[in-house]
C-alpha cells in the first residue's frame, strides 16, 4: 500500500487492522516489541485520535517487571481500556534480584484486579514476596490463572492468592509453585495443572490429594507432578483427564498398581503417567480389579519414561492374563521410551480378547531397545492372524525397520500403520 492510500484508510478498517495485528500475536510467550495499538497511532493524528479513543484495542496488556516505565505504560493501558475487561501477562525479562521490588511492581495492577478475565505471570523469585500483593484481592472476573516461576532454589510453602475472591476461575496453570488452600474460589476449578518441584512434601497435616480432592470437585483436568503414594486417596467424580509423573521410578512391582488405585475417578477418560517401568505395567495389566478405584471409562492410557534401567522381567508376570478387563473401554494404548516394548507389545496383540476395543497402539521404543525385537513381535502378531488388529502408530525408526522387512520379505505384512513422533508429549513434562 502507498502511504497515501494508508493515510486515506477509514476508521472503522483501521480499528480491524489493529485488531487482527493484536489476534495475531495472541498466546505468544515472547515479550511483544512493536504492539500494533502503538506503531498504528504513530503514522498520524488521525489514526492516533481513532486509536486512543477505542477502548478495545487497550485490554491485552504485557507487561515488563524489569521496566521502570512498567507504572506509566499500565496506566496508561488502565485509562485507554476505560472499563473493559483485561488480559494481562506480568513477565521478568531478565532476572531482578530484589524479590520487593518485583512486588512494588506487581501490585500497579491490583486497583484494577478486579476487570482481570486472563492473568499470566513469568517470574524467577520467591513467591511468597512477589505474589504478595494478591493475596488478599477480590479477582471478580478472572477466569484463567498462568503463574511460572523458575527460580527453585528453595522449597515454598503454598502460595495464598485472591482470598477475598475469584468467583469465575475456573483454570489455574502454575510451574514451581502451589496454591494455598483452602480459598472461596476452589470448589468451582476445572482445571488444575501443577508441575516443578517436589511440591508435596512441606505440605502439613493432610495429605495434599486429599486436600485437593475435597477442595476442588469439580476438577476434570488435573496434572501433576512427582506424585508417591503419600499424596493419599483422591476422590474425584468429574476428572476426564489426569497427567501425573512419578517421584520414585526405583519403586517395587505394585508400585504403578498403587497409584492407580489412589485415584478413584470413574469418569476418567484420559489418564498419561510419567516414569513407569515394563515390570509395573505388566503387573498392572495382570490383575482384574483394584481394591478402590476402578475405570469404566478410560479410552486413553499412556505410559511415559525419560530412562529406564530396568535390565529383567521377574518371574509371574508373564503371561498378560487379566480377566474382567481393568479397562474395558480402552482403545489407544502408548508405550512411550518403555523398555521391554517388545515383550509389552507382544503381550498385548496375544490377548486382544481382553482389550475388547482395542483401535491403536503406539510404539515408542527407547534408543536402547532393539528394533528388531519389537519389528519381531508385530510381524508374528500379523502373522498369527487369530484376531483383527489394532492400528499401530509408530515411532520413526520403527516404521522405517517394518518397511525394510517387507521388502527383506518381499511380503506385505498387513498391518494399518502410521508415523507418531512422540516430542509432544515428552514435552508436557518438561
Ligand atoms: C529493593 O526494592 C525496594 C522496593 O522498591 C527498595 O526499597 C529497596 O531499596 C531495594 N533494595 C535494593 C538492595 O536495591
Ligand atoms: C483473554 O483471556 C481469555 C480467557 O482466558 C481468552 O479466552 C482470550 O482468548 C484472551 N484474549 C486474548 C486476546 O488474549
Ligand atoms: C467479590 O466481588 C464480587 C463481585 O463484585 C462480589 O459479588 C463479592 O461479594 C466480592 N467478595 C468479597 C468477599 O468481597
Ligand atoms: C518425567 O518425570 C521425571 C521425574 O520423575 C522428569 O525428570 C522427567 O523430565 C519427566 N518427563 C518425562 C518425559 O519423562
Ligand atoms: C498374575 O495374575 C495371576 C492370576 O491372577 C496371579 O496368580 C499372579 O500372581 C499374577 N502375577 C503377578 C506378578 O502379579
Amino acid at each position: 500500500m502507498s502511504s497515501a492510500k494508508i493515510l486515506s484508510l477509514p476508521n472503522e478498517l483501521l480499528l480491524a487492522i489493529v485488531a487482527a495485528g493484536q489476534e495475531l500475536e495472541e498466546g505468544s510467550v515472547a515479550v511483544q516489541q512493536l504492539r500494533p495499538e502503538w506503531t498504528w497511532s504513530q503514522v498520524c493524528r488521525r489514526f492516533r485520535d481513532v486509536i486512543v479513543g477505542a477502548p478495545g484495542l487497550w485490554t491485552i496488556i504485557d507487561l515488563d517487571l524489569h521496566s521502570d516505565t512498567l507504572a506509566d505504560i499500565a496506566n496508561l493501558y488502565f485509562t485507554r481500556s476505560q472499563a473493559c475487561i483485561l488480559n494481562v501477562t506480568l513477565r521478568e525479562s531478565k532476572d531482578i534480584d530484589n524479590d520487593s521490588f518485583v512486588a512494588e511492581q506487581l501490585s500497579i495492577v491490583v486497583p484494577h484486579i478486579h476487570r482481570i478475565r486472563q492473568l499470566r505471570v513469568f517470574l524467577s523469585a520467591d513467591p511468597q514476596i512477589v505474589l504478595a500483593p494478591l493475596r488478599h484481592v477480590n479477582a471478580s472476573n478472572l477466569e484463567r490463572l498462568e503463574i511460572r516461576n523458575t527460580l527453585d532454589e528453595f522449597e515454598t510453602n503454598p502460595v495464598e492468592l485472591f482470598s477475598a475472591g475469584a468467583q469465575m476461575l475456573r483454570f489455574i496453570g502454575m510451574k514451581g509453585i502451589t496454591p494455598h488452600f483452602p480459598v472461596p474460589w476452589a470448589a468451582a476449578l476445572t482445571h488444575l495443572e501443577l508441575r516443578g518441584g517436589d511440591m508435596w512434601t512441606s505440605a502439613e497435616g493432610s495429605s495434599w490429594g486429599v486436600t485437593i480432592a475435597t477442595q476442588c470437585p469439580s476438577l476434570g483436568h488435573l496434572a501433576l507432578n512427582m506424585v508417591d503414594i503419600s499424596i493419599g486417596r483422591l476422590h474425584l467424580p468429574c476428572l476426564k483427564f489426569l497427567h501425573i509423573s512419578l517421584s520414585d521410578p526405583e519403586e517395587d512391582y505394585n508400585h504403578l498398581l498403587t497409584i492407580f488405585d489412589l485415584f478413584d475417578a470413574p469418569a476418567l477418560v484420559e489418564f498419561t503417567i510419567n516414569g513407569t517401568h515394563a515390570d509395573q505395567i505388566m503387573v498392572l495389566f495382570n490383575s482384574t480389579s483394584l481394591p478402590h478405584s476402578s475405570f469404566p471409562a478410560l479410552t486413553s492410557l499412556t505410559f511415559i519414561i525419560d530412562s529406564c534401567v530396568c535390565n529383567e522381567i521377574p518371574d509371574g508376570v508373564r503371561p498378560i492374563s487379566s480377566s474382567p478387563p481393568l479397562f474395558p473401554l480402552l482403545s489407544s494404548l502408548s508405550l512411550i521410551q518403555q523398555c521391554f516394548t517388545s515383550y509389552l507389545a507382544a503381550g498385548v496383540l496375544s490377548s486382544l480378547h481382553l482389550w475388547p476395543v482395542l483401535k491403536t497402539l503406539t510404539l515408542c521404543p527407547p534408543a536402547g531397545e532393539p528394533l528388531e525385537d519389537v519389528c519381531d513381535a508385530l510381524w508374528n502378531a500379523c502373522h498369527s492372524k487369530s484376531q483383527v488388529l489394532p492400528k499401530f502408530r509408530l515411532f520413526a525408526s520403527l516404521l522405517a525397520r517394518i518397511k525394510d522387512r517387507e521388502d527383506e520379505e518381499d511380503e506385505k505384512s498387513g498391518m494399518d500403520v502410521e508415523l507418531f513422533d512422540p516430542t509432544e508429549l515428552i514435552n508436557i513434562f518438561g
